[in-house]
């Protein structure tokens, strides 16, 4: 039997104080996401239940029980307040997916600090942006992070402390830098939980903006009640499972899912710290028996292209329910999996301004393979006219996603930006900024993003800032970003380039600029493809048209070029 039962009946008499009741909250009550993650599971007697089993590279295993989690979270606050953060201070994760960045989350949360976790394949200028619009007091890192982090730290008079998690006595430290071992510290018992109340921030995550720098989203601790929820009703979680989610912390799905949602249900949860290999994540399921598998379109389709046969190898019958998020699942993925894993995958849609699922397939309910499903229970999503802002009665029809605010885990702001902030309602509606149909049954299908932003792999990447990036390579002129098909990654980044006098294109220098993204923003934005063009299309007032080159690369209809410079 699952968790939500039937959908049509808890749509009925749904109200978020069953979250609230089954977590023993009420109204104006402290609330702690880090205390509700460690401690609360270990009052409920599972102290010694298994909570977190990592594996990194060459399979070294790290097992820590509840009562392990609920002990060093603490000594990570202590050492935390040692250096004098107090609540509110923002503190940076920014590590690969290793137990101290699970774990030092919930430390920071614990002492009323902001968690801000950041991608650890960010380069330099990614991070900067992101640690300059924060203010960040404080930055959790590993060694082989830290080159980037010094080579921004002078620009950075804010960030008080670099603290890093696995030092080895080899190098000296430097200004600001100092050590510390999250396995090696005393176990903290005692130890005084900041009384964060609903309202109080809790996790700052960024996200990529189609014109400016990336936005931080701010959520608060009464996230939890959304989390919890979605975690029972969505992803099926039940007292014996063995949990994987295979996202990463640095994005929402992986503290939404990956810590809070987890931990806060008390489940078994596993982590493999290494990149994607398809026989590597088959041997992870089997070895760690993996009951309920929480991933993404992406690799769901590179493990489709590794093929069926090498699945035979492995035994995967532990698997029970599967789900996915963060890009379009196509409806092949859902029939492949059936196929192959007896099971199918359920879409689930949201984002980091959600903080927690809002559109969904859920257990037991018939699937439409291709569509994301229907609003969780507590969720009104609709569509609406992207003139008017009223809703779209025509089966068919496209339209904006929109939602009616008020759900627990809504993002209070952007930091820093009320305005853009206050821009994404309209008619009393949260736009998320994209578009879909509904069809006859209620089933929403997802069309595209409503703006330029290109989402690669599940990772939004903002056109605008590969632009800024690229414009300061020394061989680049002018710069325009936009999307291009890809099989494996439905989008990726493509850039075409005007060049300075002086420089002439060559294979030599395509490299060069790729190689130059990577290192200043990500992997992920790095360009696939640079096409050295003599102009790039313009309007009449000099504004570049993005709209054309994605056309071309699409195949699409141009449409008006009326207002073209060279017409
Ligand atoms: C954007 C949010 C929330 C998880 C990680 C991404 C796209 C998300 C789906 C889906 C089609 C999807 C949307 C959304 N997206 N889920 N099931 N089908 N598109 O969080 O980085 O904030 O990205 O990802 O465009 O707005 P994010």
């Amino acid at each position: 039997m699952s968790n939500i039962g039937n959908y049509d009946e808890r749509l009925k008499n749904f109200d978020w104080s069953i979250s609230e009741k089954e977590l023993g909250y009420k109204k104006g009550d402290v609330i702690n996401i880090g205390w509700y993650c460690s401690d609360r599971i270990c009052q409920m007697g599972k102290g010694n239940k298994m909570a977190l089993i990592w594996e990194g590279l060459g399979g070294v295993e790290k097992k820590y029980t509840y009562n392990d989690v609920r002990l060093k979270s603490n000594t990570i606050g202590t050492f935390l307040r040692s250096l004098g953060i107090k609540n509110e201070d923002r503190v940076c994760l920014f590590m690969d997916k290793i137990p101290e960045l699970y774990i030092g989350l919930l430390g920071i949360l614990k002492i009323g600090a902001i968690a801000q976790p950041l991608f650890s394949a960010f380069g330099d200028d990614s991070l900067l942006v992101r640690l300059e619009n924060a203010e960040t007091s404080a930055i959790i890192t590993q060694r082989k992070h830290l080159p980037k982090v010094r080579k921004i730290v002078e620009k950075m008079p804010f960030l008080k402390h670099i603290i890093i998690v696995d030092y080895d006595g080899k190098h000296p430290l430097r200004d600001k830098e100092v050590a510390f071992s999250m396995d090696e510290a005393t176990p903290v018992e005692k130890f005084e939980i900041f009384p964060t109340k609903a309202e109080s921030p809790s996790i700052l995550h960024y996200t990529s903006g189609t014109t400016g720098q990336p936005k931080g989203v701010k959520h608060v601790h009464y996230s939890l009640i959304s989390q919890y929820l979605t975690t029972k009703w969505v992803l099926d979680i039940q007292e014996n499972d063995i949990y994987w989610c295979t996202a990463d912390p640095g994005w929402v799905t992986g503290t939404s899912y990956g810590i809070i949602g987890a931990f806060s249900t008390g489940v078994t949860q596993c982590v493999l710290d290494s990149g994607f290999a398809a026989e590597a994540w088959y041997k992870f399921i089997e070895k760690n028996k993996v009951t309920m598998w929480y991933s993404a379109p992406t690799a769901i389709r590179s493990l489709m292209k590794a093929g069926d046969e090498i699945i035979k190898k492995y035994d995967l019958s532990s698997l029970r329910h599967l789900a996915s998020v963060g890009e379009p699942l196509n409806a092949e993925a859902v029939v492949w999996s059936e196929k192959v894993f007896g099971k199918q995958f359920h879409d689930s849609y949201w984002q980091t301004e959600t903080g927690s699922i809002m559109i969904s397939n859920y257990p037991g309910m018939k699937i439409k393979p291709g569509s994301m499903g229907k609003p969780f229970p507590g969720i009104t999503a609709t569509i609406i006219d992207p003139e008017t802002y009223e809703p779209i009665k025509e089966e068919g029809k496209v339209g904006l996603i929109a939602i009616k605010p008020g759900w627990p885990s809504m993002m209070r702001t952007y930091w820093n930006n009320e305005e853009t902030y206050k821009n994404k309602f309209k008619n009393g509606w949260y736009l998320p900024g994209d578009r879909s149909t509904i069809d006859k049954d209620g089933y929403f299908w997802f069309i595209g993003r409503d703006d330029d932003i290109i989402n690669t792999g599940g990772h939004l990447v903002s056109p605008f800032e590969v632009e800024s990036a690229l414009l300061e390579h020394e061989a680049v002129a002018e710069s325009a970003v936009v999307s291009k098909p890809d099989d494996v990654n439905m989008e990726v980044v493509k850039a075409f380039v005007t060049l300075k006098p002086g420089f002439t294109a060559s294979a030599d220098l395509d490299l060069n600029i790729m190689n130059f993204i990577r290192k200043k923003l990500s992997p992920l934005a790095m360009p696939q493809e640079i096409e050295f063009i003599d102009t790039l299309p313009k309007t009449r007032s000099g504004k570049i048209m993005r709209r054309i080159l994605h056309a071309k690369e699409w195949g699409e209809e141009i449409g008006d070029i009326s207002s073209l410079e060279n017409d």
